[in-house]
């Protein structure tokens, strides 16, 4: 391990530090680069470029290892809970069984939104697709919770937290049932975290609604396999915001924005549309052929990832996890044995092997989804819910990082040099 780097720039020498984790690649200390060579370095994308130092999430692209605060996602899906998850990735250790009942005791009590907020949602048409209500509630969350806006303040950094974490299903069930025209569910506290959210969506009033053990062990699962995820760009989205010093609520709606494009949470929604596409597995051929395409635009959703080149570790669980909700459900899916066949032929092809293309978490959480009862509309906003979580602890260690300032890339300029004004009439 080197303890500087070297670069030559113009026949200038210039020494920039090595900085080392406790895991994984080191870093090159750039911070003075261009006061010192005059010269910006380029990196769209980010594909080289580390953006802060962080203790939340480790992953390890090759070998497909994905940690929070040091504990294998396959252990926390297995063992855990996504409110004791939300714990981890909070406070940094798991909790003490008095510490996780005080925890979740905290969020149930700041379920309920202000029953004003309800109208928000009288003015998107019926129809319109509930990552937009999304965005534009949890916005506007910011014109109501006032005493917890000031991100200077610890307190109100951890009741904003709270507030999230805790209103993100009540938000997220009632976008639903606005787009399927039945009333609003209160949240009901004697249930767990996941179980209220069920209830609120699929529950009417007209009658009581029994939570599926099953089903409710299953959403919980893919809420911890959904927390976090170092910086992808939904998280670097509102890690972004938040060092202009936006509340918390404004950089969450810009997190959702993010999150909503197909390239990233948008995928698990493409991804069983692709399959419904597909539809049998002898039209899977066409596809892959499609995806391997140039001038095709089209690619596999669900396949492929910017750090995995390994298979993801929590299609892994998701996969896994479909036979268990089939079974609890009494419900089969051919589109789950399209989606194995797709992934079986997908990964014997040179193609997809040599580009090191492997289902993501997306593959296969669309299939399960569809088989509790959710629209596809609604997948990327499970994804938003449960990644809220990984987003505020996020948010909350940008803020408390002495080395973050506001973000503000340079550019390659290409465009025109100066030149004068010419009046219309001579032009
Ligand atoms: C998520 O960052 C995160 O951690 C995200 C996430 C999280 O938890 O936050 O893990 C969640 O967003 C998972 C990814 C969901 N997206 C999809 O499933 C959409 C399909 N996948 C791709 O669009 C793509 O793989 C990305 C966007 C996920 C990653 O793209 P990269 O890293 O920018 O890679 P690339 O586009 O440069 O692809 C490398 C090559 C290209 O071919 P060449 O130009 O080198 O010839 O692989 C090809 C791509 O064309 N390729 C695919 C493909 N994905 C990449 N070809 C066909 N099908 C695909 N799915």
């Amino acid at each position: 391990m080197t303890d500087a780097a070297k670069v030559s720039v113009d026949g200038k020498d210039f020494d920039y530090p090595v900085m080392s984790g406790t895991v994984g690649p080191d870093v090159v200390d750039i911070r003075k680069f261009y006061a010192q060579t005059g010269d910006f370095t380029y990196d769209p994308g980010f594909t080289s470029t580390a953006s802060c130092q962080s203790k939340l999430t480790y992953i390890d692209g090759d070998e497909g290892v994905l940690l929070h605060r040091g504990y294998p996602i396959g252990e926390l899906a297995e063992q855990s809970s996504f409110m004791e998850v939300a714990y981890l990735l909070l406070n940094g250790e798991l909790p003490a069984a008095d510490e996780l009942s005080q925890f979740e005791h905290t969020i149930s009590r700041h379920t309920m939104v202000h029953e004003q907020l309800a109208t928000f949602f009288r003015g998107f048409r019926r129809d319109a697709h509930p990552m937009a209500i999304l965005c534009g509630v949890v916005g506007a969350l910011s014109a109501f919770y006032h005493d917890s806006t000031d991100i200077h303040d610890p307190v109100q950094r951890t009741i904003a937290s709270h507030r999230l974490i805790a209103k993100m299903p009540t938000i997220a069930a009632m976008a639903y049932k606005y787009s399927v025209g039945q009333p609003f569910l209160y949240p009901d506290n004697s249930l767990s975290y996941t179980g209220n959210f069920l209830r609120m969506t699929f529950g009417v009033p007209a009658e009581p609604y029994e939570v599926n053990p099953a089903v409710e062990k299953a959403m919980d699962r893919i809420f911890i396999l959904h927390a976090d995820h170092e910086q992808n760009a939904s998280t670097s989205t509102v890690r972004l915001a938040g060092s202009s010093g936006a509340n918390p609520f404004a950089c969450m709606a810009a997190g959702i924005a993010c999150l909503w494009g197909p390239a990233h949470g948008g995928a698990n929604e493409a991804a069983l549309n692709m399959l419904r596409e597909i539809g049998t597995p002898d039209r899977i051929p066409e596809f892959i052929a499609r995806a391997k395409d140039k001038n095709d635009p089209f690619r596999l959703m669900g396949f492929g990832h910017r750090v995995y080149k390994n298979y993801d570790p929590r299609a892994t669980v998701m996969q896994k996890t479909v036979r268990e909700v089939f079974d609890a459900l009494k419900v089969n899916d051919p589109l789950f044995d399209t989606a194995l066949r797709l992934e079986e032929l997908a990964l014997s092809d040179d193609y997809f092997i040599e580009k090191k293309l492997f289902p993501n978490v997306d593959f296969y959480s669309g299939v399960i989804l569809s088989a509790i009862g959710f629209p596809t509309s609604m997948f990327t906003v499970l994804f938003a819910l449960a990644r809220t979580v990984g987003w505020v602890a996020q948010w909350n260690e940008m803020i408390t990082d002495p080395d973050q300032k506001i973000g503000r890339p340079r550019q390659l300029y290409t465009g025109p040099t100066q030149r004068s004004y010419v009046p219309v009439g001579q032009r």
